[in-house]
């Protein structure tokens, strides 16, 4: 893109600021700015300012049913675990870590997924007890599960480095692909672009329901049909006691006609910064902790137990056809108040004291808006989450490994 193809376009947008400092730029700063310009969806971009003054409007909200071991007979379970077996060892199931989170709560500089924790099992990186779990998958069904790796535009070499110089933890490096998400700008508060450092657009990851379009421009979803996968389950990365071939789970969801599953645990701290499942409007939906009023955040049932107490924990089963078919579809952006270090537009750079600034993310969950329904399977939440998200205090790599050697 020249100066002249940016000036103009720019000035469409109203944008023009972001040029503020071109002048005082080096040949290289101008044209890494200019690149910066020409990947912005300018369309959507400028839709983002409506995001930006609109209210958060949770709409008629109301209870859901899940399911948990002690609903099923043994025989039953029995039936269910050999369908889920199934299904791994025909090489019919493939797992997704979501790890293109930024990871800035836990102060941690390098991809999450590169932390390490001081385990009773010994000093593990996230990403090799992620390694560990396949390769017990691998000794119990004879099946390399073939797992995906979702980086953003900020870690992704960093990452596949990270594996490389690991030689991949022992896992075959065949087995694993790596895949990057998208970007999002950042706006200031009336919706207007903003630059990061003065020859870079401020962007950042679309949120972890950047994943489908994602796989959709990567050929994922492609090439997992094109393996004969029928089943693909998605995580993120940061809880450290994640199951990734779950039979029951996998039967439970297959058996289920929903064409989608999802674990949940049991809340049972009302301020818990967990979303909650519910229905909208008759269909399945999360409503998340930001968006959370004081009323459905401490609403009861008749026994006392909070009433919406089916806690979201990242874990969605979803089938090849629906991935298919929610692939290219646009999900809806929600936007957070961030206080974010930025260039203003007198070319000033402003180090953020309050939230100044809004950034823009899709949630993985929205997806439901597309389904008719969906299987929740409620597990043991001592056994299943041990997030590692914050550096200290509540779900921090101290809660988390306090968690995982209480199991090993
Ligand atoms: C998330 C859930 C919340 C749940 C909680 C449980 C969403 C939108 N929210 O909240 O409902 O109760 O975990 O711990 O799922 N990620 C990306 N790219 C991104 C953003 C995130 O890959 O652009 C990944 C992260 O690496 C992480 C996962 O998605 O593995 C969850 O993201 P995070 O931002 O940590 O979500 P929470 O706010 O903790």
């Amino acid at each position: 893109m020249t100066y002249e193809q940016a000036h103009k376009l720019l000035k469409k947008y109203n944008q023009l600021h972001l040029l503020v400092s071109y002048n005082d730029l080096t040949d290289e700063e101008k044209r890494e700015l200019l690149q910066s310009i020409a990947e912005i969806d300018f369309e959507q971009a400028m839709s983002l300012t409506k995001i930006s003054k609109e209210q958060i409007n949770l709409g008629e909200i109301t209870p859901v049913t899940s399911v948990t071991d002690i609903d099923f007979s043994s025989e039953e379970k029995e039936e269910i675990k050999a369908l889920g077996r199934s299904i791994i060892c025909n090489k019919e199931y493939a797992v997704i870590t979501m790890a293109g989170g930024q990871g800035t709560r836990l102060g941690h500089s390098g991809p999450k997924g590169t932390f390490m924790l001081k385990l009773n099992t010994g000093d593990k990186y996230i990403f090799e007890l992620f390694v560990e779990n396949l390769q017990k998958a691998y000794e119990k069904y004879g099946v390399y599960i073939n797992w995906y790796v979702m980086t953003s535009v900020a870690n992704h070499e960093e990452t596949v480095e990270f594996f490389e110089n690991h030689n991949y933890f022992g896992y075959p490096k065949d087995k694993i692909t790596f895949f990057s998400q998208g970007e999002l700008p950042i706006t200031d508060t009336e919706g207007n672009l903003v630059l990061e450092s003065k020859e870079k657009v401020f962007k950042a990851a679309d949120g972890n329901g950047g994943i489908f379009n994602a796989m959709s421009r990567h050929g994922i979803t492609d090439k997992l049909k094109a393996d004969g996968v029928k089943w693909v389950l998605i995580t993120g990365v940061d809880n450290i006691l994640v199951n990734m071939a779950d039979e029951m789970y996998i039967g439970l969801t297959a058996r289920s006609n929903t064409f989608n599953g999802v674990k949940a645990i049991e809340k049972t701290i009302p301020g818990e910064k967990v979303g909650v499942f519910c229905k909208r409007g008759g269909k399945p939906s999360i409503v998340e902790y930001s968006e959370m009023d004081d009323d459905m955040t401490n609403a009861r049932a008749d026994d006392g137990s909070l009433l919406y107490k089916d806690a979201n924990i990242v874990n969605h089963l979803l089938s090849i056809e629906l991935l298919e078919k929610i692939q290219n579809e646009r999900l809806p952006i929600h936007r957070a108040h961030k206080s974010l270090n930025y260039i203003d537009r007198d070319g000033n750079f402003v180090i953020a004291k309050d939230p100044n600034l809004f950034k823009y993310e899709c949630f993985i969950f929205d997806y439901f808006s597309m389904v008719d329904d969906v299987m929740i399977y409620r597990v043991d939440r001592n056994k299943e989450f041990a997030p590692v998200k914050n550096k200290e205090g509540a779900d921090s790599p101290a809660t988390a490994t306090a968690l995982y050697n209480a199991l090993h």
